[in-house]
């Protein structure tokens, strides 16, 4: 048993209020996980102008009212505001970082209408880890562990070592990093430095300069007391080979002792095929039957042709690189040549919006491409197709080819990072197994994966036997949630 501890999580996107990607999921499953197995965890967040207040009841902290947050050399105004974030089984408290000037806007990272990073994400990112002490001291509530996630919470273990521990209140934190993608660093031109407040020595190469930059990673890095990442293959990557590490590998094997991968787990209250507020037709394990009449609604709502012998592939999916868009482009007249239809959702760069769009005109009858997002789609796409198709170039975790697990649709995914370990290699001779694989980052190696399944798919029998075992498997929270909170304990006791 672990003792119950007090835990300050952080992230940038939590869902329901801010989400870009599966950190946002990670960042309100994994906190309410472990707030069941009886630690007090609360989590921190900035206050996004488009957060509905009413909505989500949040309301204002009076004497945590005007704290001055010094930038350089201005002071910007820090408020807090409170909500809880309220889940089936338990509610978290959840703080919101509250400015105008830095937070009060339509985007999280960038600029929605122009897809430019704002030019001041490095002042923006700075408050808010700044403002997490500032506002601890005055709550009174000194956490055990403070949790911290991806670049934009990379400052915090350094103002704790640097500054805040001074001070007998913070003493005693100690601080965890999970890497839930190390392609997004945080790395700034050096002379922002200055605007940290943070003593020399801090940008220096075993500190967090980089290349000649700032690197609000690299700074989460070197000073937390624990790194962690979102599966053991993506750690393994990360830190034995420069290009998964993008240049972080030296450093993570530099702390190798002090690093792990603990796979993410998934909330069955939000993603359950049989209880989904978003699909038509529930379904489960002993009722597979119904699944084919989501896809038949979906195909209706988008005016495309039903026929149950037709494979649905299912993509949902940020368009960048890391996601395989590439290989998903130049292998599309191939898969148009099959016997199959595409649904895809996502959003991302213009480059990957203008040439899908081309496609989509191209391939009118047999491809549905929604260039949004759209969170009750994507939940319908799990619901509605036969194949979940996930073909990335590197994947720290990955979300939705648990999601897809859990709705039997059948993911063809390349093995790297959490995907390989999530998926199990289909058998055909013994019917064991939940998914198809390609193991080289080429058109043609996932064109064949995405043969395999076909193939398969035109034996309904045994199809629905991988199904079975897909729907079979576990990844709720149990297990990793633990697993988090043994690396507390096993922390605080050093
Ligand atoms: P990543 O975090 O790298 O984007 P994950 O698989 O971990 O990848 O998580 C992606 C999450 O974002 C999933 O919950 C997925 O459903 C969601 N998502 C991605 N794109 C969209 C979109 N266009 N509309 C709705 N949800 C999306
Ligand atoms: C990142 C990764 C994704 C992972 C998610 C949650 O966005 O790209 O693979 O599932 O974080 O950890």
């Amino acid at each position: 048993m672990t003792q119950p501890l007090n835990v300050l999580f952080l992230s940038s996107e939590v869902f329901p209020f801010a989400k870009t990607g599966g950190l946002a999921d990670v960042a309100s499953s994994l906190p309410q996980a472990l707030k069941e197995i009886g630690n007090d965890v609360r989590l921190a967040i900035p206050r996004y102008g488009f957060v509905n207040e009413r909505k989500f009841r949040i309301h204002e902290i009076i004497r945590l009212k005007d704290i001055d947050i010094p930038i350089g050399k201005k002071n910007a105004k820090l408020n807090v505001k409170s909500s809880f974030l309220i889940g089936e089984r338990t509610k978290v408290q959840i703080y919101f970082i509250d400015s105008s000037d830095f937070f009060g806007r339509a985007g999280i990272y960038q600029d929605p209408k122009t897809k430019k990073d704002y030019a001041d994400n490095d002042e923006r990112f700075i408050f808010y880890s700044r403002g997490i002490f500032e506002i601890l001291k005055r709550l009174g509530w000194a956490p055990h562990i403070i949790h911290c996630n991806d670049w934009q919470t990379g400052l915090v273990p350094a103002y704790l070592k640097k500054i805040y521990a001074s001070d007998p209140f913070f003493k005693n934190i100690r601080t965890v990093f999970t890497i839930h993608n190390v392609a997004y660093q945080g790395n700034f031109p050096k002379e922002m430095f200055a605007k940290t407040g943070l003593p020399a020595d801090v940008f220096t190469q075993e500190g967090a300069e980089f290349f000649d930059k700032f690197s609000f990673m690299k700074s989460g890095l070197v000073y937390s007391d624990y790194i962690t990442t979102v599966s053991q293959t993506y750690a393994k990557e990360i830190s034995e080979s420069e290009e998964y590490g993008c240049g972080m590998d030296g450093v993570l094997r530099k702390r190798k002792k002090f690093f792990t991968g603990i796979v993410n787990g998934i909330d069955y209250t939000i993603w359950n095929p049989d209880t989904d507020q978003y699909i038509p037709f529930k379904y489960s394990v002993k009722t597979l039957d119904a699944k084919v009449e989501n896809k038949k609604y979906l195909l209706k709502r988008f005016n495309k042709k039903f026929d149950p012998q037709i494979p649905l592939i299912g993509m949902v999916s940020r368009l960048v690189e890391q996601k395989g868009m590439d290989l998903v482009i130049d292998a599309f007249p191939e898969i148009m040549k099959m016997n199959v239809q595409v649904i895809l959702l996502g959003t991302g760069e213009k480059q990957y919006h203008t040439k899908l769009e081309a496609l989509a005109k191209k391939y009118p009858e047999k491809f549905i491409l929604e260039l949004a997002y759209d969170d009750e789609l994507s939940h319908l796409i799990e619901g509605a197709s036969d194949i979940f198709l996930m073909p990335s170039k590197f994947e720290p975790c990955g979300l939705n080819q648990l999601y897809s697990l859990k709705y039997g649709t059948i993911p063809v995914v390349r093995r790297t990072g959490g995907l390989a370990d999530t998926v199990k290699e289909v058998n055909p001779q013994k019917g064991a197994g939940t998914g198809f694989f390609f193991d080289e980052y080429k058109a043609e190696e996932m064109i064949k994966a995405l043969s395999k399944a076909l193939a398969f798919f035109g034996d309904q029998k045994n199809w629905q036997k991988i199904m079975r075992n897909a729907m079979a498997e576990d990844f709720s929270w149990t297990n990793s949630a633990r697993q988090y909170a043994e690396l507390y304990t096993k922390i605080l006791d050093k």
